[in-house]
């Protein structure tokens, strides 16, 4: 079903070979809207997600987020490609266990330098570039993908937690400095999501218990997360600009 609100609606969904970054693409392309499907190394998977959306005049967008540079070239290529930008969604991040009673030091640092670099300072100059295009458009919308562990903890991946909290409090400055831009910013703040990221975890001995964690004894679809996405960039509430929106099936109330 065609909605209007995306109609014509150009969006980079940055991670959108894969996970929740394709269940975003997907719906906005089953929505009207043309998609940049970013991704990094999986160009297979990127390419099936491209060939299943709705539509026409989807293209495919490959960088590193991790890489300050290649921000400029992601926003770059997505707005030669799809003729302006309205939407980007930050989807893409890493997960990666460090733990602080336990990783040697090359592998603690590396881990907190690799996770900042995608999950927080991708995002945020991600956003600067695409906040220029927006500006000069006369308005956008910014949704970021942030998790559960920056309210919760993550005791065995604290840089993803520590970067995924940054990613909330850049949502809420970025929406005070450009709501006079006509330009929303909000999050989505998952819990576990049936994902390559959470596979280990939920296929592992404990995924038992993390299902339980919710008292919906189980894990998000993918789907679900995009749903929330989807309201958040279509413009029904300007109001919710700023908002951190938990999407953890009741397992961690703040
Ligand atoms: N799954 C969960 O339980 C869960 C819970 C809370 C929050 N989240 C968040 O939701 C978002 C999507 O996660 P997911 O579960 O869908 O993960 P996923 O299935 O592991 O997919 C990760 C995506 O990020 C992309 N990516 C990874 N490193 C990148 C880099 N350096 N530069 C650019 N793109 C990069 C990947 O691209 P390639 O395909 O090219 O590798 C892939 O498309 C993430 O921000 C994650 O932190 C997930």
């Amino acid at each position: 079903m065609k909605d209007a609100e995306f109609e014509g609606k150009r969006a980079l969904v940055t991670g959108g070979g894969r996970g929740i970054g394709r269940a975003v693409a997907r719906l906005l392309a089953e929505r009207g809207g043309r998609v940049a499907v970013h991704y990094r190394a999986n160009r297979g998977e990127a390419e099936r997600t491209l060939a299943s959306l709705a539509g026409e005049g989807h293209i495919l967008v490959q960088g590193d987020a991790g890489e300050p540079e290649e921000t400029r070239r992601i926003v770059e290529e997505t707005v030669r490609g799809l003729g302006g930008l309205d939407i980007l969604v930050n989807n893409a991040g890493v997960y990666e266990e460090h733990r602080i009673d336990g990783a040697e030091w090359e592998e603690w640092r590396r881990a907190w330098e690799r996770t900042v670099a995608v999950n927080l300072l991708g995002p945020a100059h991600l956003s600067y570039w695409a906040a220029r295009r927006m500006i000069d458009a006369g308005g956008g919308r910014i949704v970021n993908v942030t998790s559960r562990g920056a309210f919760r903890g993550e005791p065995t991946a604290p840089a993803y937690g520590a970067a995924k909290a940054g990613l909330n409090a850049l949502t809420g400055s970025l929406a005070k400095a450009l709501a006079p831009r006509g330009i929303f910013v909000a999050a989505v703040a998952p819990g576990f999501v049936e994902t390559d990221m959470a596979e280990p975890f939920l296929a592992g001995p404990g995924g038992e218990a993390i299902r339980a964690q919710s008292p919906l004894g189980r894990a998000a679809a993918p789907e679900e997360i995009a749903e929330v996405v989807l309201f958040l960039a279509s413009g029904r509430c300007g109001f919710a600009t700023g908002a951190v929106v938990d999407a953890n099936g009741a397992s961690h109330l703040r």
